[in-house]
């Protein structure tokens, strides 16, 4: 795992944008996973600033994301839908039909999910995955399990992650139950990895992923094992991580 200290969130958005924006100037065609989350939206904004000066083309990307809320419609503003249009998609110049959320709508969740796998099998699995990382170590919603899960899935919220979330709605009986998530598998697919932390709150599942030992239980541990994964994080999520 390559670590990439920043001094703050800004710091840390600006360097994860350069990274994204040079997947894209590499490849006009790149397949990107993205997520959604409070950490990458200073990302989001800094790719936008960089695609009205004409200096990151998105015409031709394709966006995958990693998760949804189930039962939720697409235009529901507590939607990941709604999100990246609100965050991203609506300040960059990317055909939205380029642009692919599990179906959350759907509440058949053993086909929504088969459908999104196979779509993300089917372009041949993302170039460059973007990821933020649960106070839990989950990545997208594989939370802490005694497995790592394979491809997409539908899972029950834990405690934990409806807390977390709460933040987000008006009160926390509105968190959905159950989210579509890519799976671990699918996850590890994508041909490389920029997982994003901030804040003094990720600090231990930022020091568990990156050094404690690879468990289900902290779902982001298995990124060690990818060949190309890149960590950009700021100095108090990386608070217990050793200055190498
Ligand atoms: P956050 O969520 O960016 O809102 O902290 C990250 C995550 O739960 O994956």
């Amino acid at each position: 795992m390559r670590i990439v200290r920043a001094k703050d969130y800004q710091d840390m958005s600006r360097k994860a944008a350069n990274i994204i924006s040079a997947q894209v100037i590499l490849n006009p065609e790149a397949k990107l996973g993205l997520a959604t989350g409070t950490t990458p939206i200073g990302a989001y904004d800094q790719l936008a600033r960089w695609n009205a000066k004409g200096d990151c083309d998105f015409a031709h990307v394709q966006t995958f994301n990693l998760d949804e809320y189930r039962g939720l419609s697409h235009d529901d503003p507590q939607s990941y839908h709604y999100f990246m249009r609100d965050k991203f998609f609506n300040h960059i110049n990317i055909d939205l039909a380029n642009t692919h959320v599990p179906d959350g709508s759907n509440l058949d969740a053993e086909a929504a999910c088969y459908e999104y796998d196979a779509l993300v099998k089917g372009v041949g699995y993302v170039d460059l995955q973007l990821l933020g990382i649960g106070n839990n170590g989950h990545i997208g919603f594989n939370e802490p399990d005694d497995h790592f899960s394979k491809g997409t899935h539908c899972v029950d919220l834990t405690e934990s992650t409806i807390k977390a979330n709460s933040r987000l709605f008006e009160r926390e009986e509105d968190v959905p139950r159950q989210a579509y998530t890519m799976g671990v598998q699918t996850i590890m697919m994508a041909r490389s990895i920029l997982v994003v932390a901030n804040g003094p709150k990720k600090a231990q599942a930022v020091y568990d992923m990156i050094y404690g030992p690879v468990t289900p239980s902290c779902p982001a541990s298995i990124l060690q094992l990818h060949t190309n994964c890149t960590v950009v994080a700021d100095e108090e999520a990386l608070a217990l991580c050793p200055q190498e």
